[in-house]
């Protein structure tokens, strides 16, 4: 009762200040929001047309600003738009000392909504649209206009290097998948998210005939588009100026979720809806990937259809544009599968061939498509032949293209076809010479190469002398209420990844420093499965891997205590100069790292697959000892996280491909992994990134290359490294990162590939090495 009545006063006195803030729109620190009807939930421009606060987004809240005065309430400003959704307690607060800040005491979060440099004293909602945060001196210190996310309002301006990302559909305001971009050469023009912006790339651009530099884009209360330069205005969208019917209606611009810019009107005198004024590009396959990954598009009278190509199927049967994937299991080269080409006539897709064959003919690109392992695909245009790997993108129908993709596609019933055990299937090696002589060295270095997870028993190694098993070991289980006290109320965060947000924290009365994750976006239904994960996990002991000290599972909250490790993230020393380890201590992180997929692969029970080596979950102890975390995790997630792709140019990031054709994932997806991770440690440089010279932005293709004209010194630059040396690691790299799982040596092998003398033989090219292994 008590409570009831203080929670009366409460909402009463908020009441009040804000009745009062209403007058002047002028919000003064110390001011609060919830989502709650009861309370305020928004603070309204003078005019009540705009309002900053609370809005509904899923099973949640996200704060934004909208249009408040109009019935169809349009959300055009989303703060840190791809955090999730915060729950109904959550509280937007305007601190004492300046800040904006959403706090949720359920989710235990505290986020910053506008990373302003100075303290604010107030803050106001403008009728323009424009959220500002004041200082002192009633200076702007934060503006909503310099962070556009996919609206653009009038006297708002997209000034140079500046983007609008459509958002994932009308109800989420999460980044999606297109934008349009400000160049600093003076073109606007649109990409797919995560493309270079590279004229391949845009699937639509607008210049002034004069191409000035620095423009920017503005849109003006009369639903004018144009770009401002030095130089004058160029209009992109002039309406007749001096007319009056555009008086009184209100604009905006908005890249929407189907890739398409349009620019908006609404009739503010009567109940009207938004009508779209003008809008671009007015082909609706256009915009690139709109289909997602192994799809194409196809126009209709007013909208677009996706198809899968045959043999594929959506990945999520309500959403169009999820994208497709094989409805088939995909066996390894190896286990050979009756397969054939299927056509599909007149699509263009990206290029991203693994090769070409010239003067070919249609029946001899299938041919040849068949008989390589790396093949998925084919193009065929005008008599040549270009293969191609899974995924493919950008696909669309365009009935004036001759272009034809050929398919494979599985004959047999797969699901059977799996699990029947292969008797009389004979692996023949084929071809020329050469390829025979690779197969033979590989066999030779390799042993046979083994499939999938042999099961051993888990076993005291009295050679590794660090690996100790102990049975019975049991997890600390947790309350939530006692790692709340641990982590002083999720006050220090160390990082972010895939599975959430990690805190330091300290146990035994501070004698013992911990991370504590607090594990999101798992499947919440799995109670069972993520006990029997714990106690897996809580089994695995090795020096390098990071130890987990206990979980809690209380009601809908899972957290992990881990260990805690004082230097950091391997990314965090590969990638900041000033801390780069030396080539020996690369050298020796490399081998550790080795060592923890080892144990995980082989010497533990039952063996684990990690699905997510990256520089990112390799953590380093107060001795620069590599060790692995997260390892087990990647059975509680939802599937299809684990896959993504990171859109540039076909790059898979740390992905291996088979995760793409739907093969059967093995131990050798790791291996893939940690290849690309050994990459980055012998070139201290991420797997992908533009901002350096494009031929060298993907770091696998440029290891290639430099393998190739025997340019291996270019990789580590002034680094004064062994040549011979650099060669065997660079190497052990390139055989990990082979298209044909079956072809990567095991992580044992990769081992005392890092830790011998033997010499290393050169990996196949990767266009060649998958017809090695073909079928009669
Ligand atoms: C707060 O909400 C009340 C109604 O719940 C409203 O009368 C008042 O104007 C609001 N104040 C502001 C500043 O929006
Ligand atoms: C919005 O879309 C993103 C990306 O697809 C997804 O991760 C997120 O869960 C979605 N949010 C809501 C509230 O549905
Ligand atoms: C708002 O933030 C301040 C400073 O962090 C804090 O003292 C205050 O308790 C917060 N208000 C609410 C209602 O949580
Ligand atoms: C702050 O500046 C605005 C104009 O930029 C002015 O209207 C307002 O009165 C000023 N407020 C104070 C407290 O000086
Ligand atoms: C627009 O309105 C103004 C006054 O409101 C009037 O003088 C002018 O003639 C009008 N122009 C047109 C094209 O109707
Ligand atoms: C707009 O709709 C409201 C109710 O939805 C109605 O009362 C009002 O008359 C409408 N106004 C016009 C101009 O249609
Ligand atoms: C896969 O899709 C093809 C059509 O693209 C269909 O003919 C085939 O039956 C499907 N196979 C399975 C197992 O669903
Ligand atoms: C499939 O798409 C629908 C509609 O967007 C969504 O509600 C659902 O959660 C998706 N299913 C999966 C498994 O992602
Ligand atoms: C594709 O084009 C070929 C001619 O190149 C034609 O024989 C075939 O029937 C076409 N297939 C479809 C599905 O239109
Ligand atoms: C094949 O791809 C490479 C690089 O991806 C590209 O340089 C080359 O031009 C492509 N070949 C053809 C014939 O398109
Ligand atoms: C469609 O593709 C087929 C097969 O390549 C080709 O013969 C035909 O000319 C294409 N259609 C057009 C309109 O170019």
């Amino acid at each position: 009762m008590a409570t009831i009545y203080l929670l009366l006063v409460l909402s009463a006195l908020i009441f009040t200040a804000q009745a009062q803030q209403g007058q002047s729109n002028i919000v003064k620190p110390g001011s609060l929001l919830t989502p709650a009807t009861t309370t305020n939930s928004s603070w309204l421009s003078p005019s009540g047309l705009y309002a900053f606060g609370f809005y509904k987004q899923g099973y949640g809240y996200a704060v934004g600003i909208f249009i408040e005065g109009i019935p169809q309430k349009t959300v055009v400003w989303t703060a840190n738009r791809d955090d999730s959704p915060v729950p109904a307690d959550a509280i937007l607060n305007f601190t004492s000392d300046g800040q904006l800040v959403l706090q949720s005491a359920q989710q235990g979060t505290k986020t910053s909504i506008a990373n302003s440099p100075g303290v604010a004293t107030s803050a106001s909602m403008l009728d323009s649209g424009n959220f500002v945060l004041h200082n002192s001196d009633n200076n702007t210190i934060w503006q909503s206009f310099d962070q556009p996310t996919d609206t653009l309002l009038p006297s708002q301006h997209l000034l140079v290097q500046k983007v609008l990302s459509s958002s994932v559909s009308d109800s989420n305001h999460s980044t999606g998948r297109f934008l349009l971009l400000m160049q600093q050469d003076g073109y606007l023009a649109m990409y797919p998210v995560g493309t270079p912006y590279t004229i391949e790339y845009g699937y639509w651009n607008y210049v002034t005939p004069g191409q000035e530099n620095n423009a920017k884009l503005n849109l003006d209360d009369n639903g004018h588009l144009y770009l401002d330069s030095i130089n004058g205005k160029a209009g992109i969208v002039d309406l007749n100026i001096g007319d009056n019917s555009t008086k009184g209606l209100l604009y905006l611009l908005r890249i929407d979720a189907d890739g398409i810019l349009r620019l908006y009107s609404h009739n503010m005198d009567q109940n009207g809806t938004w009508s779209v004024t003008w809008s671009q590009p007015d082909d609706k396959c256009a915009p690139k990937g709109l289909c997602g990954l192994n799809a194409y598009c196809v126009e209709t009278d007013q909208s677009f259809g996706c198809n899968c190509l045959p043999g594929f199927a959506l990945i999520n049967q309500s959403e169009m544009s999820s994208g497709c994937e094989r409805n088939f299991t995909a066996e390894s080269c190896k286990a050979s599968m009756p397969y054939t080409m299927e056509a599909v006539n007149n699509t263009t897709w990206e290029d991203k061939n693994i090769s070409v064959l010239s003067s070919s003919t249609q029946e001899a690109c299938k041919a040849a498509c068949l008989q390589d392992c790396n093949c998925d695909a084919a193009q065929f245009k005008q008599g040549e032949c270009k293969k191609q790997s899974l995924p493919l993108r950008f696909g669309r129908l365009l009935e004036s293209d001759p272009n034809i993709a050929f398919i494979k596609v599985s004959i047999s019933t797969p699901t059977t076809a799996r699990n029947v055990p292969k008797k009389s299937k004979k692996e023949v090696l084929i071809i020329s010479v050469s390829l025979v002589a690779f197969a033979f060295i590989m066999l030779v270095i390799f042993g046979i190469v083994r499939y999938g997870y042999r099961v051993w028993a888990c076993k005291k190694e009295s050679n590794h002398g660090n690996i100790v098993l102990s049975e019975d070991v049991s997890l600390q289980s947790f309350t939530y209420a006692e790692l709340e006290k641990v982590t002083d109320n999720f006050k220090e965060e160390l990082g972010r990844g895939a599975f959430g947000i990690v805190y330091k924290g300290e146990i035994g009365n501070g004698k013992k420093l911990v991370a504590v994750k607090r594990l999101e976006k798992l499947l919440a239904e799995r109670e069972r499965e993520f006990q029997s994960e714990m106690k897996v996990i809580g089994r695995t002991h090795h020096k390098n891997l990071v130890h987990l000290l206990g979980y809690c599972h209380d009601g809908l909250n899972r957290l992990l205590v881990y260990e805690y490790m004082s230097n950091g993230s391997l990314a965090d020393i590969l990638f900041t100069p000033e801390k780069q380890p030396c080539w020996d201590q690369r050298m020796e992180i490399a081998r550790d790292i080795a060592k923890g997929i080892l144990y995980l692969h082989e010497e533990c029970m039952p063996h684990i697959i990690h699905c997510d080596i990256k520089p990112q979950n390799i953590l380093m102890d107060e001795n620069m000892c590599a060790k692995i975390s997260d390892f087990g995790l990647s059975k509680l997630l939802k599937p299809d996280q684990t896959k993504t792709f990171t859109g540039i140019r076909g790059t898979r990031g740390y992905v291996a491909p088979e995760w793409h054709r739907k093969m059967s994932v093995t131990v050798k997806v790791d291996v893939y992994s940690f290849g690309i991770v050994l990459l980055e440690i012998i070139c201290c440089r991420k797997g992908v990134d533009y901002n350096i010279l494009e031929e060298e932005a993907i770091l696998e293709e440029w290891a290639y290359h430099c393998f190739e004209c025997g340019e291996l010194g270019k990789l580590v630059g002034d680094d004064k490294v062994d040549k011979k040396q650099l060669e065997r690691i660079t190497k052990v790299a390139l055989w990990c990162i082979l298209y044909e799982p079956s072809l990567r040596p095991s992580i044992k092998k990769v081992l005392q590939m890092l830790e011998g003398t033997m010499d290393i033989p050169d990996p196949p090219s990767r266009s060649v090495a998958s017809s090695v292994w073909s079928k009669e």
